[in-house]
C-alpha cells in the first residue's frame, strides 16, 4: 500500500524514506452533530486513506510534497496557518505544532510526502487521515509516545487549534480506532472508544453529490455557536445541564418558546439524534437491520428539517436510494452542507442500483454522483 507514496517520496527528496504511516477516512454511521454536544457518535474507518512516508532534514525546516499540489518548505521556528492553494499544508503542519506543544523534541526538521485514496470533498474527512497518519509518522520519527486516544485528541486539536475548524473527535477519533468490519462507537462525554462487529452481509456505499458549498466551514461554525446559544438558554431552566447531549428531548420541548423556532430545532435535532444512535445499539444487539435503517432515514430528516444541513442535492439522493431494494436506510454523513450520503445495505443492493440512482441524480440536478462501495478497515497504523 506505501509502495507508491514510497517512490513518490524518493522521487521528490531523492532519499529513502525512514516510516511509512497509513490512517483511514471515516464514514459518520449516525450521530449527526452530536460530537461536540458531548453525545454519542458512531463512525465505520473505511479502506481508504491517506498514506505518509518521512525522514529527518538536516536543517530546521518541513519539506512537504502532495501529489498534485506544489512543494512546500515551512521553518519550524515560523509554524502558523496559511490560507490559499497550501493549505493543505496546515493539516501536518498543525500536528507537528501540537506534538511540539505537548513535549515532543525536534531538534531538527522533517520531509513528507503524502498520496491519497480518498476522494477529496467526498465527506470522508480525509483531514482527519492526513492529521492522524502524519501524528503516527511522526511519533515514530522522532520517538514520541502516547496512546490511541492521544493520537485522535493531537488530530482533533491540530483541527481545532490551527486549521479553525470547531470540530468534535468523531473523525479523529473513527480514523484512530477503526477496526475491519466493525463500527465504532463514541461516547464524546467521557472519549471512551467501543468497536463492534457490523452484521454479516451489511454494506456501506457512499454517493458523493459533488455539489460544493462555498461556505461549508462558516456554515458549521454557525451551528457550532447555535448549539452553544441553545445550551445557555437551555441551562436556565436546567443548570445542571452541561452539555446539550444531557437534556432529553422533553425538556427541551418545555423550553421551546425561550428558545424560539430556530434554537429550538437545533437543539431538538442533537436531543433526537443522541436517542437514534442509542436505539441503533439496540437494534444492533439484536440484528434488527430495519431498525437500524429507519433510524438512519429518521436521522437524515432531522437534519433536512431542523438542523439544516443538508441540501435538496443530498435530500435527493437519500429519497432515491430508500426506492431501491436492499437499502435499509440512508442519510447524510458528516457536516453536511454539501458532501455525501451514505447508505446501509444489503449484500445484494449492487453497482447497478447505484447507478439507477446516480442516473436520476444527474437527471435531476445535472451532477454526477461519486459512487463508492466501501468497507470498514483497520485504523492509523505505522507500515
Ligand atoms: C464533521 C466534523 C465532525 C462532526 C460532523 C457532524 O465531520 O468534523 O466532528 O461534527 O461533521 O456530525
Amino acid at each position: 500500500m506505501s509502495e507508491k507514496t514510497k517512490q513518490f517520496f524518493k522521487s521528490q527528496f531523492n532519499a529513502e524514506p525512514t516510516y511509512a504511516a497509513f490512517a483511514p477516512g471515516r464514514i459518520e454511521f449516525i450521530g449527526n452533530h452530536t460530537d461536540y454536544n458531548g453525545g454519542l457518535v458512531m463512525g465505520v474507518a473505511v479502506t481508504e486513506g491517506i498514506t505518509v512516508c518521512v525522514a529527518l532534514r538536516d536543517d530546521q525546516n518541513i519539506g512537504l510534497v502532495s501529489d498534485g499540489a506544489a512543494a512546500m518548505e515551512i521553518a519550524l521556528d515560523d509554524l502558523k496557518p496559511i490560507k490559499g492553494p497550501a493549505s493543505w499544508t496546515n493539516y501536518p503542519v498543525g500536528v507537528t505544532h501540537v506534538m511540539r506543544g505537548l513535549g515532543m523534541k525536534m531538534p531538527v526538521g522533517y520531509n513528507i510526502a503524502v498520496t491519497s485514496t480518498l476522494p477529496a470533498g467526498a465527506g470522508m474527512s480525509s483531514s482527519a487521515a492526513f492529521e492522524l497518519a502524519t501524528a503516527k509518522a511522526l511519533a515514530a520519527l522522532y520517538g514520541f509516545e502516547t496512546d490511541t486516544v492521544g493520537f485522535a485528541r493531537i488530530g482533533r486539536k491540530a483541527e481545532n487549534e490551527f486549521v479553525g475548524m470547531p470540530c468534535g473527535i468523531l473523525d479523529q477519533g473513527v480514523s484512530a480506532f477503526g477496526e475491519a468490519d466493525s463500527i465504532v462507537l463514541i461516547d464524546c462525554a467521557t472519549e471512551v472508544f467501543r468497536t463492534k462487529l457490523m452484521p454479516k452481509d451489511t454494506h456501506f456505499w457512499i454517493l458523493n453529490s459533488n455539489k460544493k458549498h462555498a461556505l461549508v466551514d462558516s456554515a458549521y461554525a454557525d451551528r457550532f455557536q447555535e448549539c452553544k446559544d441553545a445550551l445557555a438558554i437551555l441551562q436556565k431552566r436546567f443548570p445542571e445541564a452541561a452539555t446539550l447531549s444531557q437534556l432529553d428531548e422533553a425538556q427541551v420541548r418545555a423550553c421551546e418558546a425561550e428558545l424560539g423556532d430556530v434554537l429550538f430545532r437545533r437543539a431538538l435535532h442533537v436531543v433526537t439524534e443522541n436517542a437514534r444512535v442509542g436505539a441503533v445499539e439496540s437494534a444492533l444487539a439484536v440484528g434488527d437491520l430495519a431498525a437500524v435503517g429507519a433510524a438512519i432515514s429518521a436521522s437524515h430528516e432531522s437534519s433536512r428539517v431542523n438542523f439544516e444541513n443538508s441540501i435538496p442535492e443530498l435530500d435527493t439522493l437519500v429519497d432515491l436510494l430508500k426506492k431501491q431494494p436492499y437499502v435499509y436506510g440512508a442519510r447524510l454523513t458528516g457536516g453536511g452542507f454539501g458532501g455525501a450520503v451514505m447508505a446501509f445495505t444489503g449484500a445484494e443492493f449492487g453497482a447497478e442500483h447505484a447507478a439507477v440512482v446516480a442516473a436520476a441524480y444527474q437527471a435531476e440536478h445535472g451532477l454526477e454522483a461519486t459512487v463508492i462501495h466501501t468497507q470498514a478497515g483497520q485504523g492509523a497504523q505505522l507500515l
